[in-house]
């Protein structure tokens, strides 16, 4: 059933105190909670008539007792229902004691307290903690919480949230531990580990002088790859201080890895959990890109102490609150760190990949959902990216400045409460006398604006005019939109390549704020047409239009003073130049030359002192996937096919400029993960990719004997993939096997050997990811396998994919209905390539939309995957 926003009300009751009792056992843990419960006095029933029962959530526990203030709790005074736990006691104050049972080993959903590996861990959030025990649980219930673990010594290590308060052995032996969580907290931030782990250590002293004590907890075996993850989380800490006032509070902090995990990460306080391949890395078994990754979640869940745990959300419909502005602050921090357009670069790409497909599919929803019937599917790209689009657009609206003097009024404000989005934009305003009100619509409506740009050179009185158009698209249950504050940032370039200024005062860029449907602005003072340079930086999450030329799209390329822009400049003339070719070939045409695209790369190509980083990233064309958003309909045939002639001419056209790049870039030393030596490797993969694209033996002896010195995995995977996208077959499955003989021990290199074969367009087809689904290291009950086997075939592996015959979806489904009944959040998330169906031609449309009807009618579903596939069929 659906939840709305407007039916939200305060709880009836608080819980000031938490204290938890754990016995641990793989099928029969025990639970037992002590909780003050309170009346809430600001709850919105009138007493006069009797108090409210009180509501606890519960899910898939055996009740075994329960006491008020110290006596049993007769039968007729609480209810068993669905969900949870109802109980009548007529004090506005009590002590509830709880006693559960629980089965850890045959929680396969990954929510509440599982096993992984034989280590016990939770993961609550959104509504985990209900599988643990009977509680209210909801964000805006903040308590403080005592937790106790008792396990056998087996189980060295006992964690949970705060200091470590009390630790011994119980008369038969098992050990115990007790930990206290001073910050009053929401259930949903709980966390419990339990295993026989190793640690690394280190310090950090913030910036009042106080010491903490950092910890890093793996397996004996992963021990060697915690450094990384360690080095990133003490420039977190630091650069919270420096950048946002945030403090650490407590004098520990804990990052636990584990190898099952639905997400990412989970900022439980003062006990980040964190899926293995988000924190585990060394310079033998991990990319530069899961180097970066690692870097960036380290950094945004330490982030999330401030921004999610001090200053919590009210309820789930707010939680971009937490997510949007977190990941705001993780993508700043990793722009800080590293290239700051080549990170501006991909977080637009996802953005506009994934994000957009979003906003104009099925499950399409505001930056603050109005209804949902499962949270866990609102764990999206729009609560999470777009919503970190809001947050900045704030920061662009307001300046840097500003916007930190809002950051400090939110944070003081509302330390230690559950609040509301609206809170925050009232915090910025009121910090800066500022007005957000239109500004606001970004929240709750839902869709990607559409901005046509049009210009006007007025010689005779050297004015340049700008004419704007905004409109949003009509999204499920949206059809009327308003006209939002759109902030575009804009530069103009005068004919030598100059940027013009734009005032008196000599600047080079400026803001519009874009507030109506239609809107023009005059610029004075223009002696000469200029060439503009639009939406600098995706100073907003539209998708603008301006009828620019081949010839002006190559200007810009060359001197737009906005790295950014000069990439989208690639982009636009790769994704245009994508486009006449798919219409070529359904026509049944020659596919022509794309001779302007290959003069701009050649050009970049050439650019010796531009970053090789942003270089690389104008020579890689728009995925398959990023050309299915942009057209109207989509020819996944035609795609594939433009995509395979462009990348094949520039690689024959470009070949020797590649080449000479190669080994330039190509030198030996030791690998260190820094932006230079990260971009350098960058630029020099992508010209090793498009050598073994034209298939030349020279090539593919040149990607061998990289993947052979194997001096790190960046470089190895690189080449590794070359020759299996490029290679003979023979050829590809030999050095896989070698590849497997070498890692077969280690889990994430093991989890990226199987997504390089599933997403390979040449290599990976349905045969062999079928043959991968049989691999004895494959795990249905794993995600990070599920994510690499079966998500890379069905999302980044458009050819096999869309294979006419229609057996890619119906592979998909079978996999999504076996999932379901193991883990509903990754069944209803890998099922997402299936609900853009109406987005594809007939043919097509009519395939993906029965593997969905058959999902549908396939038994039972889960909630989760019930939302998204009935959402998907209306
Ligand atoms: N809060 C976590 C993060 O963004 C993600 C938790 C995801 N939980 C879920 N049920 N999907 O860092
Ligand atoms: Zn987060």
């Amino acid at each position: 059933h659906t939840i709305y926003l407007k039916d939200y009300q305060a709880p009836d009751y608080l819980i000031d105190r938490t204290e938890l009792l754990f016995d641990l056992k793989p099928n029969a843990t025990l639970v037992t909670s002590r909780l003050l419960v309170r009346r809430n006095p600001d709850a919105v029933k009138d007493d006069e008539a009797g108090l409210p029962a009180l509501w606890l959530d519960g899910i898939d526990l055996e009740l075994l007792s329960i006491a008020v203030d110290g006596a049993l709790l007769p039968a007729q005074r609480f209810r068993e229902e669905a969900g949870g736990l109802s109980l009548t006691v007529d004090k506005p104050e009590f002590l509830l004691e709880i006693q559960t049972r629980i089965a850890p080993e045959s929680n396969t959903s990954l929510e509440g307290l599982y096993l992984s590996n034989g280590m016990y861990c939770t993961q609550c959030e959104a509504e985990g903690f209900r599988k643990i025990t009977f509680y209210p649980d909801r964000p805006d219930v903040m308590s403080v919480f005592t937790t106790t673990i008792v396990a056998p010594a087996t189980y060295p290590v006992l964690l949970s949230n705060g200091n470590k308060v009390d630790s011994g052995t119980t008369e038969d032996g098992r050990l115990r531990v007790t930990w206290e969580d001073p910050f009053a907290k929401p259930s949903y931030l709980f966390a419990l580990v339990a295993g026989d782990l190793q640690y690394v250590e280190d310090t950090f002293t913030t910036c009042s002088g106080r010491n903490v004590k950092l910890q890093l907890f793996t397996e004996a075996r992963n021990i060697g790859k915690c450094a990384h993850a360690m080095t990133s989380l003490k420039r977190s800490m630091r650069w919270d201080e420096e950048v946002y006032g945030r403090e650490y509070d407590l004098d520990i902090f804990m990052i636990v890895a584990v190898d099952h995990f639905n997400m990412g990460a989970m900022e439980n306080k003062g006990l980040n959990i964190f899926n293995s391949a988000c924190v585990l890395a060394s310079p033998e078994t991990a990319t530069d890109t899961a180097f970066q990754r690692i870097e960036a979640i380290v950094a945004h869940e330490y982030f999330h102490n401030w921004s999610g745990n001090r200053v919590t959300c009210r309820d789930w419909f707010q939680l971009s609150l937490k997510e949007g502005f977190t990941v705001f602050r993780d993508a700043e921090f990793s722009a800080d760190m590293n290239s700051r357009a080549v990170k501006r670069i991909e977080d637009v790409t996802l953005l506009r990949t994934a994000q957009f497909a979003e906003d104009a599919g099925p499950m399409s929803h505001p930056v603050r959902p109005d209804s949902y019937m499962e949270i866990s599917n609102f764990y999206t790209l729009t609560i999470y990216e777009k919503g970190a689009e809001v947050v900045r657009m704030i920061h662009t609206i307001l300046g840097a400045e500003a916007f930190r003097r809002g950051s400090d009024l939110y944070f003081e404000r509302h330390d230690g409460c559950a609040v509301t989005c609206e809170d925050f934009v009232v915090a910025m305003e009121d910090a800066n006398n500022a007005d957000l009100k239109q500004f606001r619509r970004w929240y709750d409506q839902a869709g990607t604006p559409v901005l046509d740009v049009q210009d006007e050179y007025d010689a005779e009185n050297a004015t340049y005019t700008l004419t704007f158009h905004q409109h949003t698209p009509a999204t499920p249950g949206q059809e009327e939109k308003l006209p939002l504050h759109i902030p575009v940032a804009v530069g103009l370039l005068g004919a030598n390549g100059d940027a013009l200024a734009l005032d008196e005062s000599d600047s080079k860029e400026k803001v519009f704020h874009l507030t109506e449907a239609t809107q023009s602005f005059t610029l004075h003072g223009i002696n000469e047409r200029p060439l503009p340079s639009l939406l600098r930086g995706f100073s907003a999450p539209v998708k603008l239009r301006f009828d620019y030329s081949n010839t002006q799209l190559l200007f810009l390329m060359q001197h737009d003073t906005d790295a950014f822009n000069r990439w989208d400049a690639c982009q636009r003339l790769a994704l245009r130049t994508l486009e006449q070719l798919q219409t070529q070939y359904r026509a049944g045409d020659v596919l022509e030359s794309p001779t302007a695209l290959i003069d701009g790369f050649s050009a970049v190509l050439g650019h010796t002192e531009l970053d090789p980083a942003l270089v690389a990233k104008m020579l890689t064309l728009p995925s398959a996937q990023e050309m299915a958003e942009q057209g109207s309909e989509i020819d996944a045939e035609a795609i594939v096919a433009a995509r395979e002639f462009v990348r094949s001419t520039i690689a024959g056209a470009l070949k020797s400029r590649f080449l000479t790049r190669y080994h330039a870039l190509d030198e030996r030393k030791a690998y260190q993960p820094t932006a230079e030596d990260i971009a350098q490797r960058s630029l020099k993969n992508t010209c090793l990719a498009y050598l073994c694209n034209t298939g030349d033996e020279d090539a593919l002896t040149l990607a061998q004997a990289q993947f052979e010195r194997g001096e790190n995995m960046t470089d190895v995977s690189a080449a590794l993939a070359a020759l299996v996208e490029y290679g003979a077959e023979g050829v590809a499955e030999e050095r896989l096997a070698s590849f497997y003989q070498q890692w077969q021990h280690d889990t994430q290199v093991v989890e990226s050997w199987f997504g390089m074969q599933s997403s390979s367009a040449s290599f990976g087809s349905l045969g062999r990811v079928r043959q991968l689904l049989s691999h004895p290291a494959f795990e249905l009950k794993n995600p990070n396998k599920v994510r690499a086997v079966i998500g890379g075939f069905a999302m980044r592996n458009f050819k096999q994919f869309h294979r006419e015959d229609g057996s890619g979806y119906e592979f998909l489904a079978d996999q999504v209905i076996a999932l379901d009944g193991l883990n509903p959040q990754i069944a209803s998330r890998l099922v997402t390539p299936l609900t853009r169906w109406k987005k594809y031609r007939a043919r097509e449309a009519e395939q993906i939309q029965g593997a969905l009807k058959r999902i549908a009618d396939s038994g039972e579903l889960s909630p989760d995957l019930y939302e998204v596939v009935s959402k998907s069929l209306t």
